[in-house]
């Protein structure tokens, strides 16, 4: 049976922060999600979370947290004073009482790690049935981490942390992942043992590990899975890590990155094959690109789905969806629940908000449209814009199939207009239309013939004759 604690109940003061470390984000998801992430194919019997500093912010960003599938409930442990990390997992022991089984203890700041190493590291650790096996990597910079010593076994003789090592010590670049398991009975028995004799007067749980013995060591394949993140700059490496990761595995599976390093990803997007991703894209939360789509450059698609073949040039889309073979941008914004029909084009300049566009439907150029219905086949004309809010509420515009809008027509809303409509030019259209008609709504064109400006005064207007 395996119970897992995480470490969540530090300030994070190398982050210079007034939020919780474990709460800053990485891509989609806090760092404490992250790493409730990596337990995902760890069958547990208890999650419990040793929270702290800001314990309700805390509490409350994991309250709304996807949880996996089959996994227990999360119980908060409150460690009052945050005095060690030793100290965070004594706060364990009368929510532990009489648990026999191994318990996985993660730092809330380990961000990267993957659910093959956790899994590998436990069943070392049943394989040896000793009192702990610990997560260590070798890192080019081990430069803030504990370093780990080893004897010729490769069993653990002790684990020093960075600021009590001597300057011989430092040059080991082993170093402790924060990532341990212990056989809960063995560990329970040395953690009131623990003393804060160092150089940050704290209560280590690394001291737990080295009053241990035999203790397994299992290095990580990959470093970058088990940096740390105490400060921004590390926040920063491992979002470029995660990114890397992202990228790479969608790239196997069929996706083209023009330029990678200039492209980032959430881990919640979905992309389908033959999607080909430009420079200066950006795609975020719960997005869907499906095949053959070509997204940028310099686009954003937040929480979208967007359709077969679509292009999206230079554009936003949030919140929206858009159908198969449609073209957005350049510089177009969709926010707002934006539905497209299929082949639709939206072209330079166009904002549409909270709009249904019917199939084969074009906003090509210049236009406004907020809670508008469109059939299919419509034309909205040049600079078409929508005055939908009467500067209280906001109201709809509804135009049938294969209507036509004019250059420059207003749409005061609410408005009804049928089928079949063609808008003359430059309408400010307020009263609803039936099918099958023409709209000209604006002042007519007067001509007077012959009229001319005075030559003798035509370089003074005032005193222009006006008729
Ligand atoms: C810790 C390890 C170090 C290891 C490194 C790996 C100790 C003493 N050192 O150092 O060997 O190389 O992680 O990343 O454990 N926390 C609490 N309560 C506390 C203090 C901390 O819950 O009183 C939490 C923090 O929120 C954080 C985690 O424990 O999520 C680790 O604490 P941190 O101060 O970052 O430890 P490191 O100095 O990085
Ligand atoms: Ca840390």
């Amino acid at each position: 049976m395996v119970a897992v604690a995480i470490l969540a109940a530090g300030k994070g003061t190398r982050m210079r922060s007034d939020l919780p470390k474990v709460l800053h984000r990485l891509g989609g998801k806090s760092l404490l999600e992250w790493v409730l992430t990596s337990l995902a194919d760890i069958q547990l019997a208890r999650r419990l979370v040793i929270v702290g500093y800001r314990s309700d912010l805390v509490c409350e960003a994991l309250a709304h947290s996807v949880t996996a599938a089959g996994h227990p409930p999360l119980e908060f442990v409150e460690q009052t004073e945050q005095l060690g990390t030793g100290h965070a997992v004594q706060q364990l022991l009368p929510h532990l009482q009489g648990f026999t089984g191994d318990l996985l203890i993660l730092n809330g700041d380990v961000p990267l790690l993957r659910t093959a190493t956790l899994s590998h590291l436990l069943q070392i650790h049943r394989d040896r049935g000793n009192p702990a096996t610990i997560l260590t990597a070798h890192v080019p910079v081990p430069k803030g981490y504990g370093r780990v010593f080893c004897d010729s076994q490769n069993l653990l003789q002790q684990i020093v942390e960075d600021r009590d090592c001597t300057d011989a010590q430092k040059q080991n670049r082993r170093i402790n992942a924060g990532v341990y398991c212990f056989h809960w009975p063995d560990l329970a028995a040395v953690l009131p043992q623990l003393k804060s004799e160092n150089d940050q007067k704290e209560y280590y749980l690394t001291d737990a590990v080295n009053f241990l013995s035999p203790v397994n060591v299992v290095d990580v394949e990959d470093y970058r899975e088990i940096l740390g993140v105490n400060d921004r700059k590390q926040l920063a490496t491992a979002y470029t890590i995660l990114q890397t990761r992202i990228k790479d595995d969608w790239m196997q599976r069929g996706v083209t990155f023009i330029d990678p390093d200039s492209t980032t990803i959430d881990d919640t997007v979905q992309l389908e094959t033959d999607v080909v991703v430009e420079p200066q894209t950006h795609l975020r939360g719960q997005t869907l690109i499906q095949a053959g789509s070509r997204i940028g450059p310099g686009s954003l698609i937040e929480n979208s789905q967007i359709g077969k073949n679509v292009t999206v040039m230079f554009s936003v889309v949030l919140n929206s969806r858009v159908a198969d073979g449609t073209r957005v941008g350049p510089y177009a914004h969709l926010r707002g629940g934006v539905e497209t029909g299929t082949g639709c084009r939206i072209g330079n300049f166009v904002e549409l908000k909270n709009t249904k566009l019917g199939d084969r439907t074009n906003v090509a150029h210049l236009s406004y449209l907020g809670d508008t219905t469109t059939g299919n086949q419509v034309n909205i004309g040049a600079g078409t814009i929508t005055a939908n809010y009467d500067g209280v509420n906001k109201h709809p515009t509804i135009l049938g199939d294969r209507v036509k809008t004019g250059a420059n027509t207003v749409l005061v809303a609410p408005l009804t207009i049928g089928s079949d409509v063609t808008i003359a030019a430059g309408s400010a259209v307020t009263e609803n239309a039936p099918d099958d008609c023409l709209i000209i709504a604006r002042s007519r064109q007067v001509i007077k013939p012959g009229w001319r400006l005075q030559s003798s005064s035509a370089a003074d207007p005032k005193s222009a004759d006006p008729k």
